[in-house]
């Protein structure tokens, strides 16, 4: 049966991106805003993938911190076993539900601690975490957790920079499982690798997650790194999701239009015939992001009504043209 380990409703976080406030007196300037996440809502499931998909800039990162805490929400609420973290919480409780949850960043350079050894960034987790934990056994259990990502327990002595960018990854996968989390998020973990590297760490990660029913959202730019991964896919634009559905529904039947403008533009390595494409037009600035449908300037579908009116997702869309039957590939919806 499924059920719902990680509920994200309506989350939005704006930035302010204003010049200092004598630069907007002398220059007349209004304070200005980046809407980096804009009412975007999903669902994970435990022991599944979420993958969220988009290009630079727009807003997947910002999901990841908001998600494990490393940034409030402007509006929304995030759920996570039931529980709300939005609502600040504290002592115990929130000691218990920390461990639970942890995140692996692109660089595994800048997130590893050069000045230490192995076995400390490792085992730092483990002195948070489980206090009552002795040096031996924490040693002990740092050289499992190499061994489990495909290191040796001799490893533990050496620096991060005497590592391959790929032995770094390990590293820091190691050091996410030290306090066995149930849900880790990785925010471009691979997007820094060789593919062939790329490759080994997505498998050692889809393997550790069979093993202990690990609970991922994963962000990548590019769709096609997920496909293999991902149970479900979310397709963001300028910090709204355009499309969220199961990964195979979405590689075979995409709907919305920037959805089918990306996979358009991958090489077609299953041979499917479809006609390889460029991603047409640049992603505009999100600080001054066009009105109604952000993506109008690029849709080959956009009419008046794009130009105006945000469209909201309705059965895992987000698109006038898709919701009103006049998009060629897609049938027209059940009404519900
Ligand atoms: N701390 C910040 N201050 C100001 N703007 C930010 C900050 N973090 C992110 N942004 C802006 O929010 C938008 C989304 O950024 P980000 O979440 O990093 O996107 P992605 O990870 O998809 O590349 C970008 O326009 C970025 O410039
Ligand atoms: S809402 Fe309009 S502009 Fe936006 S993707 Fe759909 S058809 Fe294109
Ligand atoms: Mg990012």
């Amino acid at each position: 049966m499924t059920e719902v380990l990680l509920d994200v409703r309506n989350l939005s976080r704006r930035f302010d991106v204003s010049k200092p406030w004598l630069n907007r007196k002398l220059e007349g300037l209004p304070k200005t805003y980046v809407n980096a996440v804009d009412d975007v809502s999903f669902t994970v499931n435990r022991g599944e993938t979420f993958a969220l998909v988009g290009e630079s800039g727009s807003g997947k990162s910002t999901i990841a911190r908001l998600i494990v805490g490393l940034l409030r929400p402007t509006a929304g609420e995030i759920f996570f076993d039931g529980q709300s973290l939005s609502r600040g919480l504290e002592g115990a409780q929130a000691r218990r539900l920390r461990r639970r949850f942890q995140m692996i960043f692109q660089d595994p350079l800048a997130s590893l601690n050069p000045r230490w050894h192995v076995t400390d960034i490792i085992a730092e987790p483990l002195r948070v975490f489980e206090r009552g934990m002795g040096e031996r056994d924490r040693r002990l259990r740092v050289g499992e957790l190499l061994t489990l990502v495909g290191l040796s327990p001799e490893d533990g002595v050496k620096f991060p920079h005497q590592f391959s960018g790929g032995q770094r990854q390990r590293i820091a996968i190691a050091r996410a499982l030290a306090a066995r989390p149930d849900f880790i998020v990785c925010d471009e973990p691979t997007s820094a690798l060789d593919v062939s590297v790329q490759a080994q760490i997505l498998n050692l990660m889809k393997d550790l997650q069979r093993e202990f029913g690990l609970t991922y959202v994963f962000i990548s730019h590019n769709l096609q790194v997920v496909r293999h991964m991902a149970d479900q896919i979310g397709v963001l634009y300028l910090g709204r999701l355009a499309e969220v559905n199961a990964a195979p529904v979405l590689f075979d039947r995409p709907r919305h239009p920037y959805t089918r403008m990306l996979l358009d533009a991958v090489p077609d390595i299953d041979m499917t015939g479809r006609q390889r494409k460029r991603v047409e037009g640049e992603i505009p600035s999100p600080l001054n992001p066009p009105p109604g449908c952000t993506f109008h300037p690029r849709c080959p579908l956009a009419d008046a009504r794009c130009r105006v009116e945000v469209p909201r997702l309705i059965t895992g869309v987000a698109c006038h043209a898709v919701e009103e039957g006049r998009a060629p590939w897609a049938p027209m919806p059940v009404p519900a």
